[in-house]
């Protein structure tokens, strides 16, 4: 699909603006309440796959249940999906959600500590309900926090289920959102994130997920594995530690250079780059590269596949490139190799388009095509994320 969906990008002063009446003592509460003594921790696994070039997984909320289908998006925090009254919901297939059919469903008052969480966008004061507003780059939700009964079925078909996560009822939504998308599951570090909250009572807050290419047979999923079990490691593995930021969301790296073959592209002309300049984002297609480093990487790019681009903005050709090898280089000599699944998406017309697009930001977005056929694990307790080069497709 065409690359606008710029999830994340204006969400993080929105999440800031919270964070501070966040912090510690609620992850407490978020333990007590996911952690009831008689579940034991288990890895909770549950089915991914390409919805366009977002990533969806199912999760059952309410009693009696909703199958809500929702964008996995490591790039922010909240989960929300579209929820009865609608203000304004864009068009959904599947029914929408509605709360006043759910025995478990609890609105959320602004007192409760768990409105206040990290990374929940709420928006009040008072005694009022726990109303929230969160932004993206291509669009936004508003609503009330609540709480409700979630339920992950795995891929065995046995089902987890979680009473009291923390979501967004979002009554007036819109963006570049599809008819199946029915919300959007943050997976970012914040204490409102649903792998924040569930990871306690499942072994951890960490997940791994294998992203299948671009354009990949949609009856083809993968897995998103939450908790104990989702581990990334054996041989072949690049683990890469995290950087603190000052964003509270994100799983950000330090992006050194690109390189093209052997040629190394840095990714500032002018002096060491920035601490955690490059995020990981699940939720957006492209990779976004400032301006100045994206120009001169597509000038070694250019220089070193014979064909001419179809079009010569775009860095799309006509054929496949063969083996264009390019590496990711991070801080403290993590280097990741790419091939072209992961820099070149195969387009239905049969061309081949670069995975990464200039903006205008000094930070760079790794975004989903990128990480595709990689086993990536995100461990928030650790601070670290490990890739595994995987066969996405076949990894089941
Ligand atoms: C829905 O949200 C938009 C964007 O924040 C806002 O401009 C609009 O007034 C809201 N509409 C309703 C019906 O609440
Ligand atoms: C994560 O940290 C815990 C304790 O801090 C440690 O026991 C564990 O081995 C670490 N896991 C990985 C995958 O490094």
């Amino acid at each position: 699909m065409a690359p606008t969906i710029f999830l994340l990008l204006t969400l993080l002063s929105i999440a800031e603006s919270t964070a501070g009446k966040g912090g510690g003592l609620k992850l407490e509460l978020i333990r007590r309440r996911l952690s009831p003594g008689n579940v034991s921790p288990m890895a909770a696994k549950s089915q991914i796959w390409p919805e366009t070039s977002e990533f969806i997984v199912k999760i059952a909320i309410g009693t009696p249940p909703t199958e809500v289908h929702a964008i996995l998006d490591t790039g922010s925090d909240l989960f929300w999906a579209q929820c009865r009254p609608c203000a304004k919901c864009y068009q959904q297939t599947n029914p929408i959600y509605d709360p006043s059919k759910s025995s478990t469903f609890r609105i959320l008052s602004c007192k409760s500590p768990q409105c206040h969480l990290r990374g929940s966008g709420a928006a009040c004061s008072g005694t009022d309900t726990c109303k929230y507003s969160y932004g993206y780059g291509s669009g936004s939700t508003q609503g009330e926090l609540a709480s409700e009964k979630m339920v992950v079925t795995s891929r065995s078909g046995a089902t987890t289920s979680f009473p009291g996560v923390v979501f967004g009822c979002g009554h007036n939504n819109s963006g570049t959102f599809n008819a199946n998308e029915m919300g959007l599951i943050g997976f970012g570090r914040g204490a409102i994130s649903f792998v924040s909250q569930i990871g306690p009572s499942v072994g951890g807050r960490k997940f791994s997920l294998c992203l299948m290419p671009y354009n990949t047979d949609p009856r083809i999923s993968s897995s998103l594995s939450i908790g104990s079990g989702s581990e990334v490691k054996g041989p072949g593995v690049i683990t890469a530690q995290l950087v603190r930021t000052s964003d509270q969301t994100s799983y950000s790296l330090t992006l050194t250079g690109i390189s093209v073959r052997k040629t190394l592209v840095p990714y500032s002309t002018s002096g060491p780059p920035a601490k955690g300049n490059a995020v990981l984002d699940t939720g957006t297609p492209p990779t976004l590269l400032p301006k100045e480093l994206y120009g001169r990487l597509a000038a070694e790019v250019r220089r070193h596949i014979p064909s001419k681009p179809i079009d010569d903005d775009t860095l799309c050709y006509k054929d496949n490139l063969g083996d264009l090898v390019m590496t990711l280089h991070f801080d403290g000599g993590v280097d990741l190799r790419l091939s072209t699944i992961q820099t070149f998406n195969k387009m239905p017309d049969g061309s081949f388009c670069f995975t990464a697009m200039s903006v205008d930001d000094k930070d760079a977005l790794i975004g989903n095509s990128m990480m595709a056929n990689f086993l990536v694990g995100y461990d928030i307790d650790n601070m670290t994320v490990s890739f595994k080069p995987t066969d996405c497709t076949k990894a089941g």
